[in-house]
């Protein structure tokens, strides 16, 4: 069985010397949703970055349902949506004609209109906001339109940047709805956020990453009892300790 998603000792070193992904080493398998926490700067955004083939890794490789995103960048990028505050919207299109535009482009191809509205409808876009431009969106709306587009591209894999962080409560909660349909649906869900309340009832897997290394993953039966609040400080103040270079001491809480 292919893995959806497979980093393997995956390096980036920007231009300007920053060591942004450090051997970093994960997998991501079918209905499983991964949430990875971390400071700013932790190297999470370079991580889906690197994923998406949108910059080249300096070492190591990802894949995305068998497909290495350097050596076949086109087959791996049709397995894989991405969702971020910054999605790529058509801000002269209204949302009906953005997610058709979508659709078109989407390997299991067009899509009826009637289709098109049921989703929008799934992620929370009321009807008037089918027929509106996505210029005038807040940005809640339109993370919930890139949440519907990922979900027409029908991939294997979901990749979302903190997509909680611009949704009002009842936003946050559909949403965390709309992640578990998907995890049903057999899809594996890799997303980053500064949630940990929001990661601790969706994640089966929760990875914490400091300085491009992920320090410490927590599996599905110690989420319910890990005092997650406790343990991310604990990384997050090693760090703060150890600044300067050396490694985070991570044996207390192994
Ligand atoms: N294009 C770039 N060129 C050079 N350095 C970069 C670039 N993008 C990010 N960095 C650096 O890489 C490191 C990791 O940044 P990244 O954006 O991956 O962190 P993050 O974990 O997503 O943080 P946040 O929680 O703030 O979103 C930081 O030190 C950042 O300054
Ligand atoms: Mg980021």
């Amino acid at each position: 069985m292919t893995v959806p998603y497979e980093i393997d000792h995956l390096v980036k070193r920007y231009d300007n010397g920053v060591l942004a992904v450090d051997d970093l080493h994960l997998s991501v398998q079918k209905q499983e949703i991964f949430c990875m926490l971390g400071a700013n700067g932790a190297g999470k955004t370079t991580t889906l970055m690197v994923s998406l083939g949108f910059t080249p890794p300096s070492g190591g490789t990802v894949r995305i349902s068998g497909y290495d995103i350097t050596r076949e960048p086109l087959e791996a990028k049709a397995h894989v949506a991405y969702v971020s505050e910054n999605v790529q919207l058509y801000g002269n299109f209204t949302a009906m004609q953005n997610i058709r535009f979508f659709s078109e482009l989407s390997s299991r191809g067009k899509m009826e209109d009637a289709a098109l509205h049921e989703v929008l409808a799934r992620v929370g876009l009321g009807a008037d906001a089918h027929k509106r431009r996505v210029r005038g969106f807040s940005k809640g709306m339109r993370q919930r339109l890139g949440i519907a587009i990922a979900i027409i591209r029908d991939a294997d894999l979901i990749l979302l940047d903190e997509p909680t962080s611009g949704l009002d409560p009842k936003g946050g909660l559909d949403f965390m709805n709309l992640l578990q349909e998907l995890r049903r649906e057999g899809r594996a869900v890799f997303m980053t956020t500064h949630d940990i309340f929001r990661a601790r009832e969706i994640a089966d897997r929760i990875g914490i990453m400091v300085r491009g290394k992920l320090v410490r993953v927590l599996e599905t039966d110690e989420i319910e009892h890990a005092d997650l609040a406790a343990i991310y400080t604990h990384y997050i103040d090693q760090m703060a300790i150890q600044e300067g270079g050396a490694r985070p001491d991570t044996t207390a809480l192994q």
